[in-house]
């Protein structure tokens, strides 16, 4: 008999998972147009769902005051906070579906930067997560994905640094950052705002892998954490299948096996996992 092991942290993580039932309740309200500033998640099917339903995507260059007016869901994401007074003042009805892990670090940055501290954040700048970031704390506000990015800034020793971390960084990476800005003789307080959500379904992945003959990987073809977690599993697991839905099996490849694993990135919806979990039992 064959063995099926899905991954308890397979798809979304407790932060998406509660920004996109919000869209969904506020799609069922039929109260108004209902729009997300952003994608919600990366995965093409619940985005072409919620289009499907009406749902409006606002992105950052839009005029907001042309827009119709409505309500607009924060991914958990989150967003700075002029945006929030921009879309405000457009008239939209915000819903604030801000992870809060993102939440606390806002908090953190706002806090900080009246007390007058240098707020730093270790994080890729690009990042809308990291943008939303910088956008509670000042001008002074920096967001760096490296030692030698901090280093270039060539901030005053005199200063007082506060520093916090993008939600999905790395934290050895971050560990030793820190180290080496103490090493130059700074004077920081450090907040580790990492969610170990990555880590984990990361972890347990590898480990799945490790013990079964084939490995499904489900996910968003953009998706970067998903693609991340097909490469853990081929270094350990050789018939590793990197899927969007249940339409990419291939069956074939699971003829000759008696055990599969199976997890998905975090922009991955459960139906689509149990679908591809129902459809692999069946072969069984
Ligand atoms: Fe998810 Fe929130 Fe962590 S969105 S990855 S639980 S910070």
């Amino acid at each position: 008999m064959k063995k099926l092991k899905t991954a308890r942290t397979a798809g979304f993580c407790f932060g998406v998972e509660k920004a996109v039932n919000k869209v969904y309740d506020e799609v069922g309200k039929e109260n108004g147009k209902v729009y997300t500033y952003g994608p919600i998640i990366h995965n093409e099917e619940v985005v072409k769902d919620l289009t499907e339903k009406g749902v409006g995507v606002i992105e950052e260059g839009d005029d907001f005051t042309k827009l119709e007016k409505g309500t607009l869901i924060i991914r958990s994401h989150g967003i700075g906070k002029t945006v929030q007074e921009k879309l405000e003042s457009a008239g939209m009805t915000l819903i604030d579906a801000t992870c809060p892990y993102v939440k606390k670090i806002h908090n953190i940055v706002s806090r900080e930067c009246e007390k007058g501290n240098k707020v730093v954040i270790i994080g890729s700048p690009s990042h809308p997560e990291v943008e939303g970031i910088k956008g509670w704390g000042n001008e002074e506000t920096v967001a760096v994905n490296s030692f030698e990015e901090f280093e270039g800034l060539k901030i005053d020793k005199n200063r007082k640094i506060s520093i916090v971390a993008q939600t999905t960084y790395n934290f050895n990476n971050f560990s030793k950052i820190i180290d080496k800005i103490k090493n130059l003789g700074y004077d920081i307080i450090c907040f580790n705002t990492i969610c170990n959500a990555t880590q984990e379904r990361q972890s347990e992945a590898q480990k799945i892998a490790s013990e079964v003959d084939a490995m499904i990987v489900i996910g968003g073809k953009n998706s970067s954490n998903t693609a991340k977690l097909v490469d853990i599993c081929k270094k350990t697991c050789k018939n590793t299948m990197f899927i969007q839905t249940l339409k990419d099996l291939d069956s074939e490849k699971l003829l000759s096996v008696r055990s599969v694993g199976i997890t998905a990135g975090a922009s991955t919806p459960k139906h689509i996992i149990e679908e591809v979990q129902n459809n692999v039992r069946s072969q069984f």
